[in-house]
């Protein structure tokens, strides 16, 4: 049984967890949303690499075998940073799926919703530089949508409005295929389906990020405490830990019932 920290800026990240813990109820999982600083998207690449680094030292602190920044923002932004700090954990990050819709789309023509931050990055711009040039990519900000989807509005009607808005592009381009680049905009799914019908397909790379945590693991050893109870999770918050939990219960489909939870700032 491992220890595996979950990082996110805040609850986007919860449904790469709720996915892990499909995946591998094995083990043991501590969930840490900095929420009293999100959203990342909108802050500056220094910032977001130092924050980052410094909450995966402290899931280090806290025992953890392995880390998953499931935060396309940090990802984007530090996780080579964080790798060559912390040398010897797996650290998997999540990136946008342009590849797969790439190779999925029917037309050629594919929506990428992210952060400001995870498309102007070095790490994005070269994982889209090596795409076939048919390939349209539609390329847009979600700004505005983390903070609604963390005040649990994922599903209002102001969600819907400022969506609408930033999914014009995309629908007028005709793409087939739309990549959720953020780990919060799977929470967005209904929303999206009620505004681009059901015929787009969405991609969103949580399975594949988890399948990738599971291969890391195999060649790592990890801690095994005779007290440790697989699939429990630990929520921790740099706001409000109950909030987080409560927001679990409504975000994710996973059984939630052996948990423990912690404010850290
Ligand atoms: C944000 O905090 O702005 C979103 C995080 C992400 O990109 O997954």
């Amino acid at each position: 049984m491992a220890l595996i920290g979950v990082f996110d800026s805040g609850v986007g990240g919860l449904s790469v967890l709720d996915e892990a813990l499909r995946q591998l109820p094995e083990h043991r999982y501590i969930y840490l949303a900095d929420s009293l600083h999100a959203p990342y998207g909108e802050k500056s690449s220094e910032w977001i690499a130092a924050r980052s680094l410094e909450l995966c030292h402290y899931l280090v602190a806290q025992g953890c075998d392995a880390i998953v920044i499931a935060c396309n923002t940090a990802t984007a932004q530090a996780i080579a940073q964080i790798r060559s700090a912390l040398p010897h954990i797996p650290i998997v990050g999540v990136e946008p799926g342009i590849k797969p819709a790439a190779m999925q789309s029917a037309n050629g023509v594919v929506g990428v919703l992210a952060t400001e931050a995870t498309l102007k990055s070095d790490k994005f711009n070269a994982l889209l530089a090596t795409l076939p040039h048919h390939c349209q990519f539609i390329k847009q900000a979600g700004a505005g949508l983390v903070p609604l989807i963390e005040a649990g509005q994922a599903n209002s009607e102001a969600t819907l409005e400022l969506l609408a808005e930033h999914l014009i592009p995309i629908q007028e381009a005709g793409a087939d295929t739309l990549v959720l680049g953020c780990t919060h905009y799977p929470f967005l799914r209904k929303a999206i389906r009620k505004l681009l019908g059901d015929a787009i397909n969405l991609i969103d790379t949580s399975e594949a990020v988890v399948r990738q945590l599971k291969r890391s693991l195999l060649l790592q050893d990890t801690s095994i405490a005779a007290d440790d109870v697989a699939g429990s999770v630990q929520f921790i918050s740099s706001k409000d830990s109950e909030v987080l939990l409560k927001m679990a219960h409504e975000l994710m489909q996973s059984d939630l019932s052996t948990h423990r939870t912690k404010s850290i700032t």
